[in-house]
């Protein structure tokens, strides 16, 4: 009998959520998919016992909110066999490991990794920026790999990127280490330019966070910001900084997904 799965995912500029939803419609077309930010996702998880957990890679760490989002929840996890799916611009070592080594402190069964290299999202960064035809062949790549790995996890064999314990020396002395303190607690540096923001709303209503605010005309941040680049990504006025200090390349997954799916037809 096939197995039945749900899948889970954080987000901020919709790599994870694309390769998440690709990933999930090909093991199983009904399956639900919720967002970690999203009321039904303790329902979801609850209701299946093979759980696909996607997030993105920041800093070769699980962001802050999906490591809380795990430990908040410790009770839920007992006896769930999660695929854990993370999504990267580049390198990440145990990406999946990280999520992998705290859900089965709580009690998860590993099913496997699966690391997927997609568009780079720091937009306030001139590092790893590439043309539009490149971004559409990197997800034209990680689609090819979901597809061929569904075959497999079909058939019982999951992938296991990022679970090794060379993988977990590679993601902490590549990179996680260097930057543990950027990742230790949520953010209070995201930036908003006032002289740009027309306090259109569209960040607040958009951060999975809830960090953002606007009451009458001002606009605020509540220093808990989990770093995924939503609203950066999606601010019209380009307000919106974290990393870098000015926007170079706003990125949004479905700008190019869209023209992908148009150009296969
Ligand atoms: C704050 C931050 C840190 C990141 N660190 C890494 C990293 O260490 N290694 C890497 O390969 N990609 C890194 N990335 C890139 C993202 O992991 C990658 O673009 C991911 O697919 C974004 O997924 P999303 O669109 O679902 O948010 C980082 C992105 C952000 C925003």
């Amino acid at each position: 009998m096939e197995k039945k799965y749900c899948a889970i995912y954080l987000s901020g500029t919709g790599n994870t959520k694309f390769c998440v939803s690709k990933l999930i419609k090909l093991l199983d077309e009904n399956a639900p998919i919720v967002a970690i930010e999203d009321d039904a996702v303790i329902h979801t998880v609850k209701t299946y016992e093979n759980i696909i957990f996607g997030y993105p890679v920041q800093f070769s760490n699980a962001p802050k909110m999906v490591r809380d989002f795990i430990l908040e929840n410790k009770d839920l996890w007992r006896g769930k066999k999660v695929l854990c799916v993370a999504t990267m611009g580049a390198f990440s070592g145990d990406g999946a490991g990280c999520a992998a080594r705290l859900l089965k402190k709580c009690g998860a069964f590993i099913l496997g990794g699966l690391h997927l290299k997609m568009p780079d999202s720091v937009c306030d960064s001139k590092l790893l920026k590439k043309s539009d035809e490149e971004k559409i062949q990197i997800i034209r790549h990680a689609e090819e790999k979901i597809e061929r790995l569904v075959l497999q996890i079909k058939s019982g064999k999951f992938p296991q990127d990022g679970l090794s314990i060379f993988a977990h020396v590679a993601g902490l002395f590549g990179q996680r280490l260097w930057f543990y303190n950027k990742t230790k607690h949520y953010s209070g540096k995201l930036k908003i330019d006032q002289t740009l923001c027309v306090g259109c709303g569209n960040c607040v209503h958009i951060c999975p966070m809830k960090n953002i605010s606007l009451e009458g005309g001002d606009i605020s941040t509540r220093g808990k910001c989990t770093m995924c680049y939503r609203c950066i990504s999606l601010c019209p006025k380009k307000a919106i900084t974290l990393v870098g200090k000015r926007i170079y390349q706003q990125y949004r997954a479905e700008n190019y997904t869209n023209k992908l799916i148009i150009s296969d037809r």
